[in-house]
């Protein structure tokens, strides 16, 4: 087994139908590029869903982890050990919170937050037991926890995994009215992607999150924002939340987080928030782990310099300036923020996978989202002139459509 052909047929014989991935099979990668096993090289166009936002390999989180692999690895919760505190307070000081409660996966962390609104909602915000309701967005996606894809609206996410966990209330995306016409006593918080990823990498309307954080403010319920594909660094800003001014009371974090290396998640908020749980009520072996925070504790110094951030809205101006100018040559719209678009291809041309197919032939990984769009999302470390070449490459694989 050493072929792509070989591998992949493998693959897709011995594990389950849950993705559809693009036929490369990569051995290795570094910064913003990566190599297949015939040696071919391809630009990195989605990061790992912002997963490898500081690109592959970042000298920095590799030598972190390198020298905690040689520490420590895992002690469990049940005892300290000497990454936890400087993981703690360097997120808590980047999220501008007092605590931290730290898991693996996204879907976790967003478990985490919604168990800590609920208990918060009974035991701070006096809501009757059992009765809490957190309002969320059409559109969403938050994970693939039972929990989580109880209140999704894509079907597939959704359907055939009932019964459904109640105390959800699905409002329109972009739309503060929504929100205020959804609150009443049982409501506890509002959960959103500040910039919804999965969807298409959809920017609500300008105003939406300040006017979400004021909602939530007046009516004495939490504002959780998920930052877990939005966050650290992507945007242009350390969070999304920032382009408004806007701080939630929960911010959710991931994907970046892990350096790309490991899963590291967490949830950051003040102490009467997070305050609410106790010993034994919420945990996991693996979460905050020596080996995680070592690792995050690389991320947060690279992002306390600020020069990530920078990067990723300088080279955001130059990548949307390029896709703008090919909206109407096979492009229908473009949205995003930062280093992150949503291209939408006229459907009339080709779907969104038969795209992403003639990109990689052109050398370049993106993927699809919803039939007719495409995400870009390149490392931050992406140079100036690789980035320029891929979208001469959309470009192209889009036209070729039309010849
Ligand atoms: C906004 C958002 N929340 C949560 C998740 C789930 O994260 P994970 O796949 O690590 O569970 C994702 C993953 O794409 C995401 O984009």
């Amino acid at each position: 087994m050493t072929t792509s052909a070989e591998l992949i047929e493998v693959s897709e014989r011995r594990s389950a139908h849950n993705y559809h991935p693009l036929p490369v099979v990569i051995h290795e990668a570094h910064g913003a590029w990566v190599t297949d096993v015939e040696g071919k090289r391809y630009l990195d166009f989605l990061s790992g869903y912002s997963s490898l936002n500081f690109g592959h390999g970042h000298p920095a989180i590799i030598q972190a982890a390198q020298e905690q692999l040689k520490n420590l690895t895992l002690t469990s919760r049940a005892f300290y050990h000497d990454q936890f505190a400087r993981f703690c307070a360097g997120l808590g000081d980047l999220t501008g919170k007092d605590m931290i409660l730290p898991m693996n996966t996204g879907a976790e962390a967003v478990e985490t937050a919604l168990k800590v609104a609920r208990k918060w909602g009974y035991q701070v915000k006096g809501v009757a037991p059992e009765q809490a309701t957190i309002i969320v967005m059409d559109g969403n996606f938050h994970g693939r926890t039972t929990t989580i894809i109880s209140f999704s609206t894509d079907p597939d996410a959704h359907d055939d995994f009932g019964p459904y966990t109640p105390g959800f209330r699905i409002v329109e995306y972009g739309s503060a009215d929504a929100i205020r016409e959804a609150i009443d006593d049982t409501t506890v918080a509002v959960l959103l992607e500040p910039i919804q990823g999965e969807a298409g990498v959809l920017v609500p309307p300008d105003g939406y999150l300040a006017e979400v954080r004021e909602i939530c403010s007046a009516a004495g319920i939490l504002m959780i924002a998920d930052e877990i594909q939005s966050g650290l660094g992507r945007t242009g800003r350390t969070f999304a939340c920032d382009h408004e001014g806007v701080v939630p009371d929960v911010y959710i974090m991931g994907k970046a987080l892990g350096g790309g290396v490991v899963p590291v998640s967490a949830i950051a908020a003040d102490e009467d928030v997070l305050g609410v749980i106790r010993p034994g009520q919420h945990g996991s072996t693996f979460g905050g782990n020596p080996l995680a925070c070592a690792v995050a504790n690389a991320v947060i110094e690279l992002l306390n310099t600020g020069e990530y951030q920078a990067r990723a809205a300088k080279l955001g101006d130059v990548l949307h300036a390029r896709l703008a100018e090919m909206v109407g040559h096979g492009v229908v719209t473009v949205r995003g923020r930062g280093l992150w678009a949503g291209v939408d291809i006229d459907p009339e041309l080709a779907t969104g996978r038969e795209v992403s197919k003639a990109l990689m032939e052109r050398g370049v990984l993106a993927k699809d989202t919803h039939g007719s769009t495409i995400r870009l999302a390149p490392p931050i470390v992406i140079s100036d002139e690789d980035l320029l070449w891929a979208v001469d490459q959309l470009a192209d694989a889009i036209a070729s459509f039309r010849r």
